[in-house]
C-alpha cells in the first residue's frame, strides 16, 4: 500500500513557475516574538498538551474535550479513520477525491462505495446524489470541504441534509476542512452541526506552516478519547517544541494571516479572466479557495503537465491524480507576479497544444 500521489507531489522536479502548489506561502515563524524558552526543550513529553488544545477549541468554537491533535491533516484523517472504519465497512467517499482518503480507507479495509461531485454541477456537494448511494451498511461518509481539487464550497444546510441520512443509519460523517478556512470563518466547522460531523484540519494550507505539521481533529468527545487512545499505537504524542511553535502561532493568528486573503482574491480575479478568454477551458468561476480544477478540451492533461515542464519552467497537477484526466488542477498561492507569469506560461502551451 502506497501513495502514488504523494510520492509524485513530493519529488517531481521543481519548476520555476509551479501552479502545482495548493496552499498559501510558507510563513516564517521567525518574524514572531518568539524566544528559545517558548520551545521548552527540557526533555519531558507532554500528552494531550493542553495549551494547544484550548486554542484550537477557542478558535472553532468547539468543547476542548472535541480537539484531538495530530501531525497534519494527513495523520488526522488516518487517525480518524482508523477510530472509525473496521475491515468489511462500507465507506462512501467522494468522487474526485484527494486519493490519501481513499488509500487511507483502502488501508484499513473498507468496502470503498463513492459518491459524485458532478462536474457539470460545479462538484456541488449533492444530498439527494448522495441518498442514492448511502445504505444500511454504510459506517463513514467521507468529503472534503471546501472540495479538493475543484474548492467548491458545501453551505450548513447541505451539510447538515448529508448528516442527518447518515444518522438515519447510524453512520459518521468526516469532512476534511484543510481548505475551509480561506473561506468561512473558523467558527462555521462542520464540527459544530451535530455528535454525527468529525472534522479534520490543520495550520498547513491556509496558514503557510506545514512544517509544523500541526493538524487536529473535533470529534464529539466519546470518539475524541478513542481516537486518543489508538493515538498511542502511532505518534504517542506531537513534537513538544512544535505544540509550542503551534501555540506561538495561534496566538498571532492574524500576523500568520497577513495578506494571503488578498492574494488569493486577487490570484482567484486573474484566473477567471483567464479562464474567460479560453474556449478550450471550462471551469466554474472561482469564488474562494486555494485551488482550481478546468476541463481541457485538448484531452489528457499529462501532455499539458509535460509540456509546461519540458519547455515553459512551469506545471499544473494532471487530472489524472483526481480521477479526472481531462482535468487539471492549479494553485493560487503564488505570489502575484509570479502567479501572472505562471498563468501566461500556462496560456502559451495551451495554444500550442491547440
Ligand atoms: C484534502 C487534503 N487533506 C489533507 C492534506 C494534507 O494536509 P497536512 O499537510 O495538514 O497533512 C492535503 C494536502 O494536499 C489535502 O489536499
Amino acid at each position: 500500500m502506497r501513495s502514488d500521489y504523494m510520492h509524485w507531489a513530493k519529488f517531481k522536479p521543481p519548476v520555476r513557475y509551479s501552479l502545482t502548489m495548493s496552499e498559501v506561502p510558507h510563513f516564517r515563524m521567525d518574524s514572531l516574538p518568539i524566544s528559545i524558552a517558548d520551545l521548552d526543550l527540557d526533555g519531558a513529553s507532554h500528552p494531550r498538551y493542553a495549551p494547544l488544545r484550548q486554542a484550537i477549541a477557542r478558535r472553532y468554537g468547539v468543547a476542548v474535550e472535541q480537539v484531538v491533535t495530530a501531525d497534519g491533516t494527513s495523520m488526522a484523517n488516518f487517525l480518524a479513520m482508523a477510530a472509525l472504519i473496521a475491515p468489511g465497512d462500507e465507506v462512501l467517499i467522494e468522487h474526485p477525491a484527494y486519493e490519501l482518503l481513499l488509500g487511507a480507507a483502502s488501508f484499513l479495509g473498507a468496502d470503498i462505495k463513492r459518491f459524485e461531485r458532478n462536474p457539470a454541477d460545479a462538484f456541488r456537494l449533492d444530498p439527494a446524489k448522495l441518498a442514492q448511494s448511502i445504505s444500511e451498511r454504510t459506517r463513514l461518509i467521507v468529503m472534503t470541504n471546501l472540495h479538493n481539487p475543484s474548492s467548491a464550497l458545501a453551505g450548513e444546510e447541505d451539510l447538515s441534509a448529508v448528516g442527518k441520512l447518515a444518522a438515519d443509519v447510524g453512520a459518521r460523517v468526516l469532512v476534511d476542512e484543510v481548505y475551509l478556512d480561506s473561506a468561512l470563518p473558523p467558527d462555521q466547522t462542520a464540527a459544530r452541526l451535530g455528535p454525527e460531523f468529525v472534522v479534520t484540519n490543520s495550520l498547513t494550507k491556509v496558514y503557510g506552516l506545514s512544517g509544523l505539521r500541526c493538524g487536529w481533529i473535533l470529534a464529539e468527545p466519546e470518539l475524541a478519547e478513542r481516537i486518543w487512545r489508538l493515538n498511542d499505537l502511532f505518534g504517542v504524542n506531537q513534537a513538544h517544541p512544535a505544540e509550542r511553535l503551534a501555540c506561538v502561532a495561534l496566538e498571532h493568528i492574524d500576523d500568520v494571516i497577513g495578506e494571503n486573503p488578498e492574494l488569493l482574491a486577487r490570484n482567484r480575479e486573474y484566473w477567471n479572466s483567464f479562464v474567460q478568454s479560453r474556449t478550450d477551458l471550462e471551469c466554474m468561476p472561482s469564488e474562494q479557495g486555494i485551488t482550481a480544477f478546468p476541463r481541457w478540451s485538448g484531452g489528457n492533461t499529462e501532455r499539458l503537465d509535460a509540456l509546461l515542464r519540458e519547455r515553459y519552467d512551469a506545471a499544473v497537477v494532471p487530472g489524472r491524480w483526481f480521477e479526472l484526466a481531462e482535468h487539471f488542477r492549479v494553485g493560487f498561492g503564488l505570489p502575484a507576479p509570479d502567479f501572472e507569469e505562471a498563468v501566461s506560461r500556462l496560456g502559451a502551451a495551451l495554444n500550442e497544444l491547440r
